[in-house]
């Protein structure tokens, strides 16, 4: 099904982050990359992914983490550090460059489930894995419980989903207005069965990513999420990622953090934070503020490093954001990758992936159209080489 993510307004988020720590922090990449061959028949095993980069240090107990253990279900993650599904963005190669930088577990773009139990070409494109150091959700969307529980099978069976995750938060308006998303807040009972039949047909970790509700409630009432989640958590889904704005919000104002305390008070699975968190900072004030885990969205569109600076916080106490050069050897990383997999049709995805890497630099704007104008891959490539030539501190 084709998005609209025009009606997605997407402002960048940027809440007053915390002072920023001293520079430091050794880089490096996860070890335990996932091959075709493990994807073969799916299934999550307990320890997959489960080598935590580095041990638990001081950070991490001053933060009231130590000794709790990163599980979802039987999937045992090595963070707290999650890449949010992007639609349009988290694609193979922006997977692998998240898990590369250390995130714990990486999610498919919202796939139809109506697709891919018909096993339609591009939701089975969107689900490719290979490669990446670290577990895989699939998120799907859809209103039938049937199709769901089908699709989620597919997503075991064929693709190598180590935990399948429900999207009943996407406010798109096309999304929406077919009955998907986050229009099944309007209908709990219909959302909750969708869960159960999900939870039976797989023997993988189910989990939701859903807002507190339609619209903020009148007369200081409770959002629908507060009397969902338990029934949600007795259908048996592994954990509930809420990304705190109404449904009638869509991306305006700030994600409302002070929902995960109470809302953690009445569940007893994992509670993933979702909005706004912008900084490794930000990234340890969710966790302070009651999310177990952390999902990283928009923030990390050009800092797939993002990752490596949270986990450097938390258990180092530190980080260093990384130099000119080493952000250039991404942003050629990743653009390298999308050619690779896509060939020509790389051109046209780079005009928006390559502004990304280059905004914060001197004339990020006249390098930007001129990026957006080129038609040859590595006439690309010098474009962006040349942004970041003029980069202080090169
Ligand atoms: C371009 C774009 C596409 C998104 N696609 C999805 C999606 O497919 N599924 C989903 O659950 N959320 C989707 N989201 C929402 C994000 O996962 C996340 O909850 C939201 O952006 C707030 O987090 P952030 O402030 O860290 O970006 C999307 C967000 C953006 C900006």
């Amino acid at each position: 099904m084709p998005l609209d993510l025009k009606s997605i307004s997407d402002p960048s988020p940027s809440p007053p982050p915390p002072a920023p720590p001293e520079a430091d922090g050794g880089r490096g990449r996860a070890e335990n990359v996932r091959t075709s061959g493990e994807k073969e028949g799916g299934g999550s095993s307990p320890d997959k992914g489960a080598a935590a980069p580095f041990p638990e240090g001081e950070a991490e107990k001053d933060a009231g983490l130590s000794g709790r253990g990163y599980f979802i279900g039987s999937l045992k993650l090595s963070s707290p550090f999650l890449l949010a599904p992007m639609a349009g963005v988290t694609n193979w190669p922006y997977r692998l460059l998240a898990a590369e930088e250390g995130a714990a577990l990486t999610y498919s773009e919202m796939v139809s489930a109506a697709a891919l139990e018909h096993r339609g070409k591009g939701a089975v494109r969107l689900l490719k894995s290979e490669g990446t150091p670290s577990p895989f959700a699939v998120q799907l969307f859809g209103k039938d419980p049937g199709s769901m529980a089908r699709a989620a099978r597919a997503a075991q069976r064929e693709h190598g989903a180590d935990l399948i995750d429900l999207n009943f938060g996407c406010p798109a308006r096309k999304v929406v207005k077919s009955g998907h998303g986050a229009a099944l807040l309007k209908d709990p009972d219909l959302l909750l069965s969708i869960a159960e039949a999900v939870v039976k047909a797989v023997d993988l970790p189910v989990t939701v990513k859903t807002r507190p509700d339609v619209a903020a409630p009148a007369g200081g009432r409770e959002p629908l999420i507060f009397s969902l989640a338990p029934k949600l958590e007795a259908a048996g889904i592994s954990a509930l990622a809420l990304h705190p704005r109404f449904l009638d919000q869509g991306f305006k104002g700030w994600a409302d953090w002070s929902m995960f305390r109470p809302l953690k008070e009445i569940i007893k699975i994992p509670l993933i934070g979702s909005g706004d968190v912008s900084s490794a900072p930000l990234a340890l004030e969710m966790l302070k503020l009651g999310a177990d885990f952390v999902m990283l969205g928009r923030a990390t569109r050009g800092r797939p490093w993002l990752f490596r600076e949270s986990l450097d916080l938390l258990y180092k106490g530190s980080f260093r954001e990384p130099p000119p050069r080493e952000r250039l050897a991404f942003a050629l990383r990743h653009a390298r990758l999308l050619h690779g997999e896509i060939g020509r049709r790389a051109v046209y995805l780079l005009r928006s992936v390559i502004p990304w890497y280059i905004k914060e630099l001197p004339r990020a704007a006249s390098f930007r159209d001129r990026i957006c104008r080129e038609e040859d891959f590595e006439k690309q490539l010098e474009i962006m080489k040349e942004a970041f030539a003029g980069a202080p501190e090169n």
